[in-house]
């Protein structure tokens, strides 16, 4: 296993992108919606791993409450799995709690599914399959 991107909660992707593709040379890939996150992500890549640059579509979406919490900066780590669905599962055979008990559709299409935070320690994990 291992990490494929760390998704990162900006309020802008256009003030974000000035700032990460300026310190890491690199430049910010296609700016994608996720309607089902309620995000608009933006991937930049660092090696064989990611950053997901994650501005929230509105308010009441899960980015944007973290946002208003006062949660800039790291919202999420993604490990890269065979499955997601066996990743949730083996989760769930443990009793941890999950967000979404079977893989769906995320970014760059791929299959991903969410862990809830209890289930590491106040961390939000991802798993993302890959294609
Ligand atoms: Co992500």
């Amino acid at each position: 296993m291992r990490i494929d991107h760390l998704g990162i909660a900006v309020e802008s992707l256009d003030s974000a992108r000035a700032v990460w593709e300026g310190a890491l040379g690199a430049p910010l890939g296609a700016v994608e919606e996720v309607p089902q996150q309620g995000v608009r992500v933006a991937f930049l890549s660092v090696g064989e791993s990611h950053l997901e640059l994650l501005e929230p579509t509105g308010p009441e979406t899960a980015v944007g409450r973290f946002l208003a919490r006062g949660g800039r900066g790291v919202h999420h780590v993604a490990f890269a799995v065979p499955s997601v669905d066996a990743a949730l599962r083996a989760l769930a055979a443990r009793g941890q709690r999950l967000i979404d008990p079977v893989g769906r559709p995320g970014a760059r299409g791929r299959r991903v599914g969410f862990a809830h935070p209890s289930a590491f320690g106040g961390v939000l994990v991802e798993f993302v399959e890959a294609p």
